[in-house]
């Protein structure tokens, strides 16, 4: 039988799940209904469903028509794609309702959401799945098969660092994302990714965290001590962005411009505000050192205003170091254009035993976005039910305990202290 799909939030990411399903994976499932605030948006998935997938259109609810929209199409699994501060609402009514739940990361943004979608698991006896696409990235695999399998020993220590680009870094500062309550701010909307990744491959949990850092690039304030003078709200229709390299054109895009320019006067949803603009609560510049509860220690940082896009990673162990440098070549600006499409990415895996030569480890290249772990993932999520050696489906739990690093490193942030999780939960 067809497992039946709802899919919640029809902006950017959406069309990476529900194409899938409309094309790939259609002898397993079937794509019924979409749900927004924003019925042009919805409309124009429709659209590309008909236009790139020769799929028919689905019937589209709004917002606050999500419980009848479950009612009336009774699906099996709710997509939830929406923004983060949302995902809690639709995972718990989803599950209250009968659905299992895909949600994207982060799962939710805070303690409170998070405890709610636990009890709401607990309650309904419902599944819920984060869609970390990262730990599926064959690179990302086999550093957790190193790890497992004791190449370099006892880890000890891991030093961590993640560049955001000036194209992908700066799009967190143009929209929702740059309001914390929206987003968690990166340390809980991007380095849920990253801290889950750490968990994944150490198998344990964090236990302290101290946080530093600012917003010390985008924001008014910073381009003004730069100097800068000429200021916008946003890109369209204020030619002073015109000389702004971090500016977002949505109108020279189609994509972009259907998505988002010709549905904002629904909801007010401006996808193309000035990174120098007033009102960002968001940090750019994050440096974090974490312990875990086999006394591994972790320090990472996390920039979004650099030259390259990519992360570089040093396991210490009792045996040995794990190198791994990956520079991202795919980042797909929410559908819009692809950045360097077609090149694959610069990937480096290096095992160096304490007394032996330094070794390459090879990895399986696999063509798609985040490392080629974009379709894999699909294949999990959406393909014949198949074991995974490596155990990389994420559940509720993982998605909890990968955003409590960044929970923790808020707080941290605020007081200048080390916060303990178990004072969180
Ligand atoms: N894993 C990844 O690689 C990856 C990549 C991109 C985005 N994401 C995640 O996908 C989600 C969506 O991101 P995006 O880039 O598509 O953002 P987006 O802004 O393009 O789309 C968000 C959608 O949510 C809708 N929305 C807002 N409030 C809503 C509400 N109350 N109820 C229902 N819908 C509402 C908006 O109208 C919009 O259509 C985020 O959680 C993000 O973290 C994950």
């Amino acid at each position: 039988m067809r497992k039946k799909y709802a899919l919640v939030g029809t902006g950017g990411r959406a069309e990476f799940f529900y194409g899938a399903i409309a094309s790939q994976y259609q002898q397993y499932g079937q794509l019924v209904a979409f749900c927004d605030q924003n019925i042009t948006r919805q409309q124009y998935a429709n659209q590309l469903l008909e236009e790139k997938y020769n799929h028919p259109p689905v019937a589209i609810y709004h917002a606050n028509q999500f419980e009848e929209m479950i009612k009336i199409e009774q699906p099996d699994i709710i997509i939830v794609t929406s923004i983060d501060r949302t995902h809690h609402t639709y995972i718990i009514k989803a599950l209250e309702l009968g659905c299992d739940v895909i949600t994207e990361k982060p799962i939710t943004v805070d303690v409170a959401k998070a405890k709610a979608i636990k009890a709401a698991v607990e309650r309904t006896g419902g599944k819920v799945r984060v869609a970390f696409n990262y730990r599926y990235a064959p690179h990302n695999t086999k550093v957790r098969e190193l790890i497992s399998t004791g190449t370099i020993g006892q880890v000890f220590s891991v030093h961590f660092e993640w560049a955001l680009d000036t194209q992908h870094g700066a799009d967190y500062f143009r929209r929702w994302h740059r309001n914390k309550n929206n987003s968690g701010g990166l340390l809980v909307h991007k380095a849920t990714h990253h801290f889950d990744l750490v968990n994944f491959w150490l198998g344990t949990q964090p236990e302290t965290v101290y946080a530093a850092g600012g917003l010390r690039y985008y924001g008014k304030e910073n381009a003004e001590q730069r100097g800068v003078e000429q200021f916008y709200h946003r890109a369209h229709g204020y030619p002073q962005a015109k000389s702004d390299p971090f500016a977002l054109d949505l109108s020279s895009n189609p994509h972009l411009k259907a998505m988002y320019l010709d549905a904002e006067h629904e909801d007010g949803y401006y996808r193309d505000q000035s990174v120098f603009g007033d009102g960002i609560n968001i940090e750019d510049t994050l440096a974090v050192i974490v312990t875990y509860q086999n006394q591994t220690v972790l320090t990472y940082s996390l920039n979004a205003y650099l030259p390259w896009e990519g992360f570089v990673i040093a396991f210490n162990g009792s045996q040995g170091r794990i190198e791994l440098m990956v520079k991202e070549q795919s980042y797909i600006n929410s559908g819009g254009e692809k950045k360097d499409e077609g090149k694959t990415e610069d990937i480096e895996l290096k095992v160096l035993p304490m007394f032996g030569q330094p070794y390459q480890v090879k990895i399986d290249r696999i063509a798609g976005g985040h490392g080629g772990g974009d379709q894999l993932l699909l294949d999990d999520l959406f393909g014949p039910e198949a074991k995974d050696p490596f155990n990389r489906a994420a559940t509720h739990i993982d998605g909890i305990q990968s955003i409590m690093t960044g929970v923790a490193g808020n707080l941290s942030l605020q007081t200048g202290q080390a916060v303990k999780i178990s004072d969180l939960i």
